[in-house]
């Protein structure tokens, strides 16, 4: 398909055929083209932990406020940020100057830019920002593999970072559920704002003395 039509036709879903496994070899496939997600610096801040038992799942389900499709679905995708973005700075930049030819001096200012001290909260909305764009790329790879997903941000970040053990710099950005595509229940696409809404050239009016909090 091409991205367009898998876009246009991917859904947020929440029915499923039931207790079927998906093959590792379609989850390599859908990680194997995920990896090619744009990131800042190159930095790759993602990483994803599949989760298909069971008794897992009930214990997901839990966490994302009893949301039944979670353990519904053949398995669960925790999608994972890395808010210590320059972990691999130097290796990095070492890749800048042998596949972009970039002069040291560039280099240096790059290694500035990318390691300056920044505050908790922007590193997390770094990672964040990256690793957003995997999990978009994750729904319409699943898309296209004929896989239905569901992705989900209604969970108990603590308890998932608990529930996985994670270290201190890796934050929970995304649940993702997934199983085969239930293609006889179409789900309806919920209406679209329009492009007169949404698209500004040159300048932007709208709200201008309204506040949201
Ligand atoms: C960031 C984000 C968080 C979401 N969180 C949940 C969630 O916790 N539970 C759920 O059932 N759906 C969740 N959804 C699915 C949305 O409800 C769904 O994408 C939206 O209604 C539009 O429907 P569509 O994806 O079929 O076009 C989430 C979607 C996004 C993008």
């Amino acid at each position: 398909m091409w991205v367009v039509d898998v876009l246009k036709s991917r859904r947020a879903i929440h029915n499923y055929i039931p207790n079927k496994k998906i093959p590792r070899e379609d989850f390599e496939k859908i990680f194997d083209t995920v990896r090619y997600t744009p990131s800042w610096y190159n930095a790759q801040p993602w990483e994803f932990v599949v989760i298909e038992d069971e008794e897992k799942k009930k214990e997901l389900q839990k966490i994302a406020f009893n949301q039944s499709h979670v353990s519904q679905a053949s398995a669960v995708i925790c999608v994972l940020g890395d808010v210590n973005i320059w972990r691999n700075a130097e290796k990095i930049l070492k890749e800048w100057v042998e596949y972009w030819y970039c002069k040291e001096e560039k280099v240096l200012a790059y290694r500035n830019a990318f390691t300056k001290k920044r505050s908790e909260q922007r590193l997390r909305e770094m990672a964040i920002r990256n690793v957003s764009l995997a999990c978009m790329n994750i729904l319409l790879v699943a898309k296209e593999l004929w896989f239905a997903t569901c992705p989900m941000l209604w969970f108990n970040q603590p308890s998932l970072s608990d529930f996985l053990e994670l270290p201190k710099e890796i934050i929970p950005i995304m649940m993702i559920t997934i199983w085969y595509e239930n293609t006889w229940k179409e789900r309806k696409k919920l209406p679209l704002k329009s492009l007169d809404e949404i698209l500004h050239f040159e300048k932007f009016e709208k709200y201008k003395n309204k506040t949201a909090f």
